[in-house]
C-alpha cells in the first residue's frame, strides 16, 4: 500500500463511496473486511434475523458488530439508521418497529441507497424510507426520531463530533441509541490520518475508545455503556489489515445510551474539553508528554528568570526560593526524560532514552552540584534532541506498520 499524502475530506468521501459502491454492487469481490451473511453470523446476529433478510441485502452486510444487543429499537419507533449501507439493520429495525413505526435509512453512498430502495420495495418493507446524505448534516428536524442505530459508519466520518451532535439534535429527549463501531487504543499520529485509502481500512479514521465514548457524553448522552467488545479485525481476510489493527489495538464495540433531557451548550462542551486530566491523558497517548514536560522545564527555568528580571525593572522586588525553583525545573526535566524513555515501548529504539537520561542528568548536575548556565543549557538541548528523535521513531514505526513509503 502506498500513501499519497495531503487528501481533503472530499477525497475521503470519494474513497468511502468508491469502497462501498463495490460492497453494494460486487459483494463477492475481495475486501479487507468481512462482508456478507457469514460476517453477520460471526458478529452474533441470531440465525432467525439473518434468515429473514433478502439475500441481496445480506450479501452486502459490512457491519462491525451487533448493535441490537443494546435493544434501543421499540415498537412504534421512528428509527434512524446512520450509515445504513445495503440495509441489513434497517430491515431488522423495520420488523422491530412494526407497522406503526418507521425506519429512515441514511447513507452517503448512492449505490447503497439505490440497492436498499429497490430491495425494500420488492420485499414489501413499507415502513422503510431511504435517504442519501451525510451523518455530519442530518436532513431531519430536531427531536424527530425515537431511536438511532448505526453499524460501522462513524469511524468513516471525518468530523465525528459534528456527527454525534447531529445525532443528539435529531433524537428526542430520552431517545435511545445503539451503535457498533471501530475503536482503537493507540491513536494514529502520522500524516496518513488524511489518507483516504488508509481511512477506508476502518482503523485510521477510528477514535481512541475513551475519546469515542466521551464524544457522546459531551454531546448530552447519558448511560453510555459498552456492552461488548469484538475482536472484529481477527476475521479480516487481509494480513496487512490484521497487522495494522493489532498495532493500534483496534477492535469494535457495541454501545448503548440514551439522550439526556437537556443538551449542554457549545460553551459547556468546550469547557469539558479543556479538562486538564483529559488534556494530559490525550497528550500521553499521542506521545507528547516528553515534549510538553521539556517545555515546562524550560519555562520554569528561563521563564522564571525573565519574569524576575522584568519585575525588578518595574521596581517590584521578588524573593525567589531557589530550592523550590531548582526542584521544579528538576521535576519537569526528570518527567520529560521518563516520558521520552517510555517511547521505547512503541519503537524499540534505545537512542532517545539514553539521550534523555543524559540530558536530565546534566541538568540535575548543573542545578544541584556545580551550576553553570552553559552546562544547564546543554542538558536542555540534549533533552530536546531526545524528544525529537523519539517522535521521529514513533512516526517511522507507525508509517512502517501502515505500509507507507514515506510519512512526509
Ligand atoms: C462499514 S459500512 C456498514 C454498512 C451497514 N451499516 C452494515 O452494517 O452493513 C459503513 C457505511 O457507512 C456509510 N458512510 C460512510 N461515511 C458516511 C457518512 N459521512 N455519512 C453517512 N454514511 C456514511 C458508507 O457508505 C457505508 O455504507
Amino acid at each position: 500500500m502506498v500513501a499519497i499524502l495531503g487528501y481533503t475530506r472530499e477525497q475521503i468521501f470519494t474513497a468511502v463511496k468508491g469502497m462501498y459502491t463495490a460492497v453494494a454492487d460486487a459483494p463477492s469481490s475481495h475486501f479487507h473486511f468481512p462482508v456478507g451473511a457469514g460476517a453477520c453470523r460471526t458478529l452474533g446476529y441470531p440465525d432467525e434475523q439473518i434468515d429473514a433478510l433478502p439475500e441481496a441485502i445480506r450479501e452486502s452486510f459490512a457491519g462491525v458488530g451487533y448493535p441490537f444487543r443494546a435493544g434501543a429499537v421499540r415498537r412504534g419507533d421512528t428509527v434512524l439508521d446512520i450509515g445504513a449501507g445495503a440495509g441489513n439493520d434497517a430491515l431488522i429495525a423495520s420488523g422491530l418497529a412494526g407497522p406503526d413505526g418507521h425506519v429512515i435509512a441514511l447513507d452517503l453512498t448512492p449505490a447503497m441507497t439505490r440497492k436498499l430502495k429497490r430491495v425494500a420495495a420488492e420485499s414489501g418493507h413499507r415502513n422503510v424510507s431511504v435517504v442519501q446524505g451525510s451523518a455530519e448534516q442530518l436532513p431531519f428536524a430536531d427531536g424527530s426520531v425515537d431511536s438511532i442505530t448505526s453499524n460501522g459508519a462513524l469511524n468513516l466520518v471525518p468530523d465525528k463530533r459534528r456527527a454525534v451532535n447531529e445525532m443528539c439534535r435529531v433524537l428526542r429527549p430520552d431517545g435511545r441509541v445503539q451503535i457498533a463501531d471501530v475503536v482503537i487504543r493507540r491513536p494514529v499520529t502520522v500524516d496518513c490520518h488524511e489518507d483516504p485509502r488508509l481511512w477506508v481500512e476502518c482503523v485510521v479514521g477510528a477514535t481512541v475508545e475513551e475519546d469515542f465514548l466521551t464524544l457522546f457524553r459531551d454531546a448530552g448522552f447519558e448511560d453510555v455503556e459498552v456492552l461488548r467488545e469484538v475482536d472484529y479485525f481477527s476475521h479480516s481476510p487481509s494480513t496487512q489489515t490484521r497487522e495494522v489493527a493489532a498495532s493500534f489495538d483496534a477492535r469494535s464495540v457495541e454501545v448503548g445510551m440514551r439522550r439526556g433531557s437537556r443538551t449542554p451548550s457549545r460553551v459547556a462542551q468546550w469547557l469539558k474539553r479543556l479538562n486538564p486530566v483529559r488534556l494530559v491523558k490525550s497528550m500521553w497517548r499521542r506521545g507528547f508528554t516528553g515534549t510538553v514536560s521539556l517545555v515546562a522545564a524550560v519555562l520554569a527555568c528561563y521563564g522564571t528568570l525573565a519574569a524576575v528580571a522584568l519585575l525588578t525593572m518595574m521596581g517590584v522586588g521578588l524573593a525567589l526560593n531557589e530550592g523550590l525553583w531548582a526542584g521544579t525545573i528538576a521535576l519537569f526535566a526528570v518527567l520529560a526524560a521518563a516520558a521520552i524513555a517510555a517511547g521505547f515501548r512503541r519503537h524499540r529504539g534505545y537512542g532517545p532514552a539514553v539521550l534523555a537520561v543524559a540530558g536530565a542528568g546534566v541538568i540535575l548536575y548543573a542545578l544541584f552540584v556545580d551550576y553553570s548556565m552553559i552546562v544547564e543549557l546543554s542538558g536542555f538541548i540534549l533533552l530536546a534532541g531526545a524528544a525529537f528523535w523519539d517522535i521521529r521513531l514513533r512516526r517511522g514505526e507507525e508509517a512502517r506498520v501502515l505500509g507507507l513509503e514515506s510519512s512526509g
